[in-house]
């Protein structure tokens, strides 16, 4: 399958260098609306620049199209794709309102077109272990799920020295005014709908703590959430708390609680990250949790990847899962129908900024001293 990228930037650099991994996938070429950008990546890697998205679309030996642009340019490059008869692989989000997602489907649908959306961590060996163990039901009936998306507090960290590979700036502006739960709440979400099946409601809240994270730019918009915390409940009874925050320490762990047992991993952007299982004990009229975690094998070894970093994820897994689905012609794990369900959930935690209820207090107390021996 002959692929090509539309946008240049920080996260393009991931997508090619785990590309040596799949023969399979061949790059035909890259643009960006920058055409520096275009540029400099095209020569840093050796592959053909095309001049515009036109000029990409009109290469009839281009099969499926990265969508790799910033979040709000999304629907209108993948709509575009479409319309040209292009599978489309589109970075998370799918789209930035549920319309946008639902149109961009429909349109794949109307022309038996594939369209995904990023991340592809539930393809990893980690995910797939973790729900090989509960379908053996390894840890019991599951009642409860605790996952954390905390990515430290990013505002404090050295970002603007971040750099890809190829040399391209961290986009801070455009990731605090996307926000974190757009961004990063899909590496859980697509895993808890994976195992435990569609959601049936969410109930959130999300805020903005630290509206003045920056001081080179002004955002806009100005207050988009820094952290968010959302209930599920998903159609099959299983209740998760999905936390997403860059203000708190990083966490990006997840504890899976069963009846006889839990769950547990450390890192959900480590392919390979171990899974752990600690299973409730019963000696004489005590119950309690073993404190020993027992490795629980992982279903087979990460392939290593080149590219190093922050996290080790394989970014292409998702589109080598859409290419071999098509080749194939079998369905696509990462489906239409999937993404835009996992789409709708991230849009809802989001937005509860401005439908979530928020109770009032009514009542107040000054402070209250410390004791004398303790002042
Ligand atoms: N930054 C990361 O670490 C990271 C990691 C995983 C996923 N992502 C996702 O990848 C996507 C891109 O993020 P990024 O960090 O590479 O951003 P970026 O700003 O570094 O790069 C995006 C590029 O897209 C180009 N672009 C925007 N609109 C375009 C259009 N209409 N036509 C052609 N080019 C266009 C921009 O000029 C820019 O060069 C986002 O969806 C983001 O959520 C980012």
């Amino acid at each position: 399958m002959r692929i090509a990228f539309v946008g240049c930037g920080f996260v393009a650099d991931y997508y090619i260098n785990t590309l040596s991994e799949y023969k399979q996938l061949e790059l035909a070429g890259v643009t960006d609306k920058n055409p520096e950008r275009t540029t400099k990546f095209s020569k840093y890697y050796g592959v053909r620049a095309y001049d515009s998205l036109e000029d990409l679309l009109e290469d009839d030996s281009v099969d499926i199209v990265l969508n790799l642009t910033n979040p709000r340019s999304h629907y209108t490059v993948s709509k575009a794709c479409l319309e040209a008869g292009k599978h489309v692989y589109s970075e998370k989000p799918l789209g930035m309102t549920n319309e946008e997602a639902k149109e961009l489907v429909a349109i794949a649908t109307s022309k038996d077109l594939q369209i995904s959306s990023a991340p592809c961590n539930v393809l990893g060996e980690t995910a797939q272990t973790l729900w090989k163990a509960l379908r053996e039901n390894v840890v019991g009936k599951v009642r409860l799920v605790y996952a954390e998306m905390d990515d430290a507090m990013v505002h404090q960290m050295p970002y603007k020295q971040w750099l890809s590979k190829s040399g391209t700036q961290w986009p801070h502006k455009d990731e605090f005014e996307v926000g974190c739960t757009l961004e990063h709440a899909g590496y859980y979400l697509t895993w808890l709908t994976t195992f435990f099946g569609p959601a049936a409601t969410v109930t959130a809240f999300s805020s903005c703590l630290i509206p003045d994270k920056v001081n080179d730019v002004v955002l806009d918009p100005p207050n988009q959430p820094d952290f968010s915390v959302a209930c599920i409940k998903f159609a099959s009874g299983v209740v998760a708390r999905l936390t997403c925050s860059i203000v708190a320490p990083h966490d990006h762990s997840l504890k899976i609680i069963g009846d006889q047992g839990i769950l547990s991993i450390k890192d959900c952007w480590y392919y390979d990250d171990p899974v752990y299982i600690q299973r409730m004990l019963r000696i004489r009229r005590k119950v309690f949790l073993n404190p020993w975690k027992q490795k629980y094998p992982l279903v087979r070894k990460s392939p290593k990847l080149q590219s190093g970093g922050a996290q080790r994820m394989d970014f292409c897994r998702g589109v080598v899962e859409m290419a071999e689905s098509i080749s194939q012609k079998r369905p696509n794990r990462l489906s239409r129908d999937f993404s835009l369900h996992n789409n709708e959930l991230v849009n809802a935690i989001t937005s509860s900024l401005e439908t979530g209820s928020a109770y009032q207090l009514t009542t107040s107390f000054e402070p209250i001293s410390p004791m004398d021996w303790a002042r």
